[in-house]
């Protein structure tokens, strides 16, 4: 594992490189397991069907999306952990990219079995103060037959990226440059889906 200084660097230049950046697993074991074991005992009761749609107002689109989400907060212990990384990216990132990140959300997803999300872009040009995109996959013993790839685009409608929802994945992008979307997979799939934004 890379130490967290080389980490930081490693997805500030790939992000001014290419706009997108794609790593093995990066966070300590110990939080990558404690995730893995929260998501994976939400409740149903807890769990919320993902809404799509400006400021996330629960428009429900089931034939877009039909993941299930539940929000971290710094009030969970182990939701504070991740919490936490993704505030001393935010400060690495604002320093060496300048970008202005004042703020970071993140929402567990569990996609059951032939749950998918259709291609799709997070933020809109001038339209969303998201910015950046994080993705982080919790999936133990991931096989390239249980599909549920993230599919990254680039221009001309190519796809650049097909990502392996592979335990302790993260991947990060550009919230307005890459359209992207997740295949049906053949076993339940969990992630945390989060995004720095900009002030506006
Ligand atoms: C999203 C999303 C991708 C994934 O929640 O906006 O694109 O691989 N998720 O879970
Ligand atoms: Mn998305």
């Amino acid at each position: 594992m890379m130490n967290l200084d080389d980490t930081f660097e490693h997805i500030a230049t790939a992000l001014m490189d290419k706009g997108y950046c794609i790593l093995p697993q990066v966070l300590p074991e110990a939080i990558t397991l404690a995730l893995t074991q929260r998501v994976t005992k939400l409740t149903d009761k807890q769990l919320s069907t993902a809404g799509i749609g400006r400021n996330d107002k629960h428009h429900l689109n089931t034939s877009i999306r039909n993941d299930e989400t539940y929000w971290l907060t710094n009030e969970n212990k182990i939701d504070k952990q991740y919490l936490d990384w993704m505030e001393q990216l935010r400060i690495e990132i604002n320093q060496r990219l300048y970008m202005g990140l004042f703020k970071f959300e993140a929402h567990y997803a569990h996609y059951s079995e032939g749950a998918f999300y259709q291609r799709h872009l997070d933020a809109f040009k001038g339209k969303s103060n998201r910015v950046l995109s994080t993705l982080l996959y919790l999936n133990k013993e991931w096989q390239e037959s249980d599909a549920g790839e993230l599919l990254l685009y680039g221009d001309n409608d190519t796809i650049i990226e097909t990502v392996i929802p592979s335990y302790g994945k993260v991947v990060v992008f550009l919230s307005d440059r890459f359209p992207h979307e997740v295949l049906k997979a053949n076993r339940d799939r969990y992630s945390i889906a989060g995004w720095f934004y900009i002030r506006g």
